[in-house]
């Protein structure tokens, strides 16, 4: 085992705590990371236990020097410590190793960082970045000249490559080793719709420094797998026209011949039956060719049942947030401040109060509310502050700009309708802007209706801010479950990164003519899939023997089902969000690196789903963690059904030894819940690792 498999998140928190000690004087402490076993091998039942523990070593010191402590992966903690007290340390029973912490530069992605994954040390490293591995990704062609496919620090390809590169001109290189075409008309794999490019750097764009967009989100971009080489199969020329027909056996054998490990596929149709659905067809011909096929789960949300590409064999993604936020707040005549996002954040923006205005309240119009076009002609808006509902994340803002702008609006504060909920999907809008959630947006309008003098209020524009610890949060967007294709598997399978990703755009939305380097913010679950497609090619380059199914489950299994807060992930209510969003829950690469217990199941097209009042399933699972292991079972049971396990203890011997248990479910007959589904999970726990399985049971009558 590696000495820091850090958990995700982890690290930003110990980044953050030590900024608040950054400027203190005569400061001759360090943060460490110390790492600690019990030497008597004594487990911790609970971590007030554990937490009492780790404080024992830091003695007097105590409290205030303690940055952080790890409760999950592995045992130790974040303390600030002078070399002096490193010494002592040193000296305790159970000290095993401390580190310093490093001061990492943050990418602008940030997604990496995000999911744990940083330069020089833990699974990034151990991983190789994704070395040797080929993703191909299935989009709208690629732009290779951007610097972000550049192939510096690249091995050549493997030597099973047979892929072509079909460009005109010298286009390919060790990182971007092939990109073909399978679209009609135009005979090249040039990306004219920036989806292919942005999704692809994405998985395995390059180290490239200094990227960002209108200054926002400044850092390093960085792809999830930096080393992994590219692929580019185009089958589309717009995003939002694939060709279905294109998507049939003439893309798919060449995909597959060509020799890559992993595809990544953010295209999709609403649901089909399978026999009809040629990515469902393709992936299952690439799945049993031991390539892993991740797709996005799509757009469609938050309404149950809206999920595509939901095949038992794809791995099905949904979109969260991460803890980032491009912060423009609106202050209040209340002195009340409320935060929203803006990507484009105005350094001049007058800090006096202006009048606040929302032509929903005044005006005759219906249609003043959203400041849709015409509808603000007899409002007074002039110099002031424009309260409007943004109808739908995806309806078009132009008009209302132009409209506000017109009639002599100030600035606006976009409110998301309740569907939308606290997902903010940011336009990019050269016009002063704030955009804030439905609950948020209420609480604007409470204060408009409360105040008797004129409602006052300005934007404070804030920056890019890190650390946002209800993230990830499920963004509106993202589809959700039950698969209607395939009501028996539970989807999507698993969410990640999603709202608002900076990565490579072919041409400068800024208007740039002086750079290559052009990014572009985005956000859908086309980015979230491109994000585990990376993973996926890291787990395959630490484990080349690891199938398809040994990789989805080792995903799935060690996925977070909490926040960085500790507290349940959450939807766009803000409220706990159920199964049907999260999938398993929010990847955690580093867990998956290292996930004990793996299911290893073979795709398998047939699949019934019946009423039933009592189901009985045998699972195998095979143990990739220490050879001599004991497992017991933790069932939480959804309300409503009774789970028995059989054996509840799995005792190993062995590396790669399979043991096979047996669950039955069975309905409780006297149980009012009136909810149409409930949830819950079943786990194996030995001393080192978790490995669950979420459970949800559909009540039919
Ligand atoms: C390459 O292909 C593009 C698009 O089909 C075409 O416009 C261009 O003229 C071609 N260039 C060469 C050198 O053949
Ligand atoms: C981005 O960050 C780099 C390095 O910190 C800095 O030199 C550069 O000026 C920043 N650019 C913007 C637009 O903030
Ligand atoms: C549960 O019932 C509600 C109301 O009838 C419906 O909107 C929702 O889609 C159902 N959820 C599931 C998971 O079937
Ligand atoms: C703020 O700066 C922009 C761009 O430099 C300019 O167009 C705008 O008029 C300025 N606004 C104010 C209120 O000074
Ligand atoms: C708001 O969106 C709905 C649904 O897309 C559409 O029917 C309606 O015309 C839109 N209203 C305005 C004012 O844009
Ligand atoms: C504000 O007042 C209007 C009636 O004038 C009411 O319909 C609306 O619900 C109120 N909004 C809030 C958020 O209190
Ligand atoms: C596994 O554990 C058993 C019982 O604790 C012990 O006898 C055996 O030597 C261990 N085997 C290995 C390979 O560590
Ligand atoms: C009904 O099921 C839901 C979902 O599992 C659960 O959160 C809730 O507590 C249950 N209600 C009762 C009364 O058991």
């Amino acid at each position: 085992m590696s000495l820091f498999p850090i958990l995700t998140f982890l690290v930003l928190l110990i980044l953050h705590s030590s900024f608040a000690f950054a400027n203190e004087e005569n400061d001759h402490l360090q943060t460490y990371i110390v790492h600690v076993e019990p030497s008597d091998g004594r487990v911790f039942t609970n971590p007030e236990e554990l937490e009492s523990w780790y404080h024992s070593f830091l003695g007097t010191t105590g409290q205030p020097r303690m940055v952080y402590t790890y409760k999950n992966v592995i045992k130790g903690f974040a303390a600030r410590l002078s070399l002096d007290e490193l010494e002592a340390l040193r000296e305790y029973e159970g000290f095993v190793h401390a580190r310093p912490q490093r001061k990492l530069p943050l990418h602008t992605t940030h997604s990496p960082d995000f999911l744990g994954l940083h330069q020089d040390f833990g699974f990034w490293r151990d991983s190789n970045y994704g070395k040797g591995v080929i993703i191909g990704v299935i989009d709208t062609g690629i732009f290779p000249n951007h610097p972000s496919f550049s192939d510096e620090g690249m091995p050549p390809p493997p030597a099973k490559w047979k892929g072509k590169c079909e460009f005109n001109f010298t286009a390919c290189n060790n990182k971007m080793i092939g990109a073909r075409y399978f679209t009609y008309g135009n005979g090249t794999p040039m990306d004219e719709d920036g989806h292919g490019t942005y999704t692809a750097s994405t998985a395995a764009g390059n180290f490239m420094a200094g990227a960002n967009f209108f200054g926002q989100a400044n850092g390093t971009a960085v792809g999830i797998a930096p080393l992994a080489h590219l692929a580019v199969y185009k089958v589309c020329s717009g995003s939002r026209r694939v060709v279905r027909k294109v998507m049939c056996w003439r893309l798919w054998t060449p995909a597959i011949e060509d020799g890559v490990d992993v595809l990544s596929i953010s295209l999709g149709w609403p649901s089909v039956p399978f026999t009809f659905d040629a990515i469902a067809l393709g992936a299952y011909a690439a799945v049993r060719n031991g390539i892993f096929v991740s797709c996005s789960a799509m757009n469609r949300g938050p309404s149950y049942g809206t999920l595509s590409n939901e095949a038992p064999w794809i791995l099905t993604v949904g979109a969260s947030t991460t803890d980032r936020r491009l912060r423009a707040t609106v202050v209040l005549g209340n002195k009340e401040e409320i935060d929203g996002e803006a990507i484009i954040q105005p350094k001049n923006f007058s800090q006096v109060l202006l009048p606040l205005v929302y032509p929903g309240k005044i005006a005759a119009d219906p249609n003043a509310r959203f400041c849709a076009p015409g509808s603000l002609n007899n409002v007074n808006v002039r110099g002031k502050i424009v309260l409007c509902e943004r109808n739908g994340s995806g309806s078009p803002l132009l008009p209302i700009i132009r409209e506000v702008d017109e009639a002599g609006g100030a600035a606006i504060i976009l409110v998301n309708q309740e569907a939308d909920g606290d997902t903010k999907n940011l336009p990019t809008i050269l016009f002063p802007t704030t955009l804030v959630g439905y609950a948020d947006g209420l609480k604007i309008k409470a204060y408009i209706n409360s105040t008797s003098s004129t409602p006052m209020a300005t934007l404070s524009y804030k920056g890019t801010v890190i650390g946002d610890d209800r993230a990830p949060i499920v963004a509106s967007f993202s589809s959700r479950g039950p698969s209607l294709e395939s009501p028996g598997i539970l989807k999507p399978d698993i969410i990640g990164p999603g709202v608002n990703i900076l990565a490579a755009s072919p041409v400068s939305i800024e208007g740039n003519r002086n750079t290559r380097m052009t990014f572009l913010l985005g956000s859908g679950t086309s980015i979230s899939c491109p994000h585990l497609s990376g993973v996926a090619a890291l787990l395959k380059s630490a484990h080349p023997d690891w199938s398809p199914a040994t990789i989805k489950s080792a995903i799935m299994t060690t996925a977070d089902v909490v926040n960085l807060a500790h507290n349940p992930i959450e939807d766009q209510t803000l409220q706990p969000a159920d199964v049907f969003a999260t999938g398993a829950g929010h990847v955690n690469p580093s867990r998956a690196n290292d996930p004990g217990l793996v299911y290893d199941i073979k795709p398998d097209c047939s699949m019934q789903t019946e009423k039933w009042l009592s189901l009985r399933n045998r699972r195998t699972v095979t143990n990739v963690g220490e050879a001599n292991s004991s497992y017991v079972v933790k069932i939480s049971p959804p309300p409503g059904v009774h789970v028995a396990v059989k054996p509840d203890k799995l005792d190993f011997t062995k590396s790669k030894q399979k043991l096979t248990y047996e669950v039955t479910f069975s309905r409780l007959t006297n149980v009012a819940n009136s909810s149409n589904f409930t949830q819950g999970f079943l786990m194996w726990t030995s001393g080192k690792y978790l490995v669950r399985s979420p459970i949800v049971a559909i009540m039919v009558d």
